[in-house]
């Protein structure tokens, strides 16, 4: 309870710095208030607020739950053949191999410039960051050589910049490219598209177009594909369903002029109504806000019987919606005339509090699956089993301090951050940055975050921010 003292005494001071200016310069010396707050700042220190958490989490019938590691926000899954999990973090430019028995982390590479699609093949590790498809020789545990360009001069920036990368039955290599913007029409024809490659030429050709953001795309047993795409922002709590789509090649799935099933967008859908016929409407329709992600077709034996030709889903969840809604994983069953949705794993938002979203999973030839989670940055192992525990209690503890400290500069306000971050509802809190990112991963982020959230271009005000972000939430 000390720093409420601190908090007290530094009010105090300020008023009194206040009126003492007022006084020695009068009233019409215009001097911000944010420039007296920093200087006072100092003397009130971070005050190190926390909140300790306990989340329970819960798995579908039939199956046991566990944490299986801590990996800084964890993205793609993909599992080795020897069973273990090369894991990407686009926010810290990292990949990590986790070992599936004991869950010990390993950095395998660093300094990526935001890697998130990952694909084995060849002996080859490929993967998509934000400008290029690299790869690198691996041999399940190691990588050795240089790291090379697979397919160079990719789109960069813009609000969806990661590169999803998946190996199709057919043996090529696709690329799902997501658009710079929230509703649009593209400068960069390669933007909102799915893209294929052949895995030993290289050879390019376009898919599919008119996808926002296919963030996740994956392959039923019959070698259909089918891609997630997240509707856009801003036509309120229910409005646009996010999206399963049945993906075909030269197939047209309606994003900048429609939405959900061929609705006009009314942005950009007047006068198009000739392209938004032609366009192909979703297989399923997710409720709005959901953003789901990484999507696997599972193929084990192992699995409960109606689970055999389930899809799972990762619902990132909502960060626009004025209650939240998403945030768990989803299994797709096959019905008549498309998809029945049930809860896989959910207990990551529980009274509109967060502790948790699940970006991406992967299941393993034995049936397990694993689950990335970018927020709490956990790794969760699911087995088809009765045995285990259906249930998983974690305890945390986490500063809830931020805004506090750094509302009080004016580059924070300015910069149009804290219309977004807070602890208001609807707002995305940051708390314990210093946990997940380091000076230069923490300014790249910036330069080159998640969507929605616009870029801080300037790359010396990314680090200024950075810098004071990371003293704020330690
Ligand atoms: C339009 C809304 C919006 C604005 C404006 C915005 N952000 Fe964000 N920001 C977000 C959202 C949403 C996320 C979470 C993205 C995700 O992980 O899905 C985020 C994530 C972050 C993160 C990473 C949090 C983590 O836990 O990894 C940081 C740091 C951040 N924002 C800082 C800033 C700063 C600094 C500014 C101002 C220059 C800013 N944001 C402006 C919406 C916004």
């Amino acid at each position: 309870m000390r720093w409420i003292v601190r908090i007290i005494l530094g009010l105090v001071a300020v008023t009194a710095l206040l009126i003492g200016g007022l006084f020695l310069f009068g009233p019409t010396v215009n001097t911000p208030a944010g420039g007296l707050l920093a200087a006072v700042l100092p003397f009130l220190e971070t005050p190190a607020a926390t909140r300790e958490s306990t989340r329970s989490l819960e798995v579908a019938d039939g199956y046991s739950l566990s944490l299986l590691a801590n990996v800084p926000g964890a993205r793609v899954i993909r599992v080795t053949a020897a069973g273990d999990l090369l894991v990407s973090s686009p926010s810290s430019n990292q990949i990590f191999l986790v070992d599936h028995v004991d869950g010990s982390v390993q950095l395998l590479l660093a300094d990526l410039d935001g890697p998130h699609g990952l694909e084995v093949h060849g002996g080859y590790l490929y993967i998509g960051e934000d400008a290029r498809i690299s790869r690198i020789a691996f041999d399940g545990e190691r990588v050795s050589g240089e790291l090379e360009t697979f397919v160079g001069d990719l789109p960069t920036g813009g609000g969806h910049w990661k590169k999803t990368i998946r190996r199709g039955p057919d043996g090529d290599l696709y690329l799902a490219i997501g658009s710079t913007c929230n509703v649009c029409i593209e400068e960069d024809q390669r933007r909102a598209a799915l893209w294929r490659y052949d895995i030993e030429t290289g050879e390019e050709s376009l898919f599919a177009t008119g996808l926002r953001n296919a963030a996740g795309f994956a392959w039923d047993r019959s070698g259909r594909l089918f891609a997630t795409d997240n509707g856009r922002d801003l036509l309120g709590d229910e409005l646009p369903p996010c999206e399963l789509n049945e993906v075909v090649e030269g197939g047209f799935y309606g994003w900048p002029f429609a939405y959900g099933d061929r609705v006009a967008d009314p942005d950009l859908g007047a006068g198009r109504q000739n392209v938004i016929e032609a366009s192909i409407g979703p297989v399923f329709e997710f409720r709005a806000h959901n953003a789901p992600l990484g999507i696997e077709f599972l193929r084990s034996a192992a699995h409960p019987t109606d689970y055999r030709s389930a899809a799972l889903v990762a619902l990132h969840g909502s960060w626009n919606r004025s209650s939240k809604d998403g945030y768990k994983v989803v299994s797709l069953h096959p019905v008549d005339d498309g998809f029945e949705s049930r809860d896989f794993l959910s207990g990551f938002l529980v009274d509109d509090d967060v502790s948790g979203r699940p970006a991406e999973l992967a299941e393993a030839a034995d049936g397990t699956i694993y689950v990335a989670d970018d927020y709490a940055n956990a790794i969760y192992k699911i087995v088809p089993s009765e045995r285990g525990s259906s249930q998983l209690t974690i305890t945390a503890t986490q500063d809830t301090d931020l805004l506090a400290v750094t509302l009080d500069r004016p580059m924070w306000t300015d910069g149009g951050c804290a219309a977004c971050h807070g602890d208001a509802e609807g707002q995305v809190a940051l708390v314990s940055l210093g946990a997940k990112y380091d000076l230069d991963s923490l300014t790249d982020y910036l330069q080159r975050p998640t969507s929605p959230m616009p870029p801080v271009t300037d790359p010396d005000a990314a680090r200024e921010y950075a810098r004071a972000l990371l003293e704020a939430t330690p």
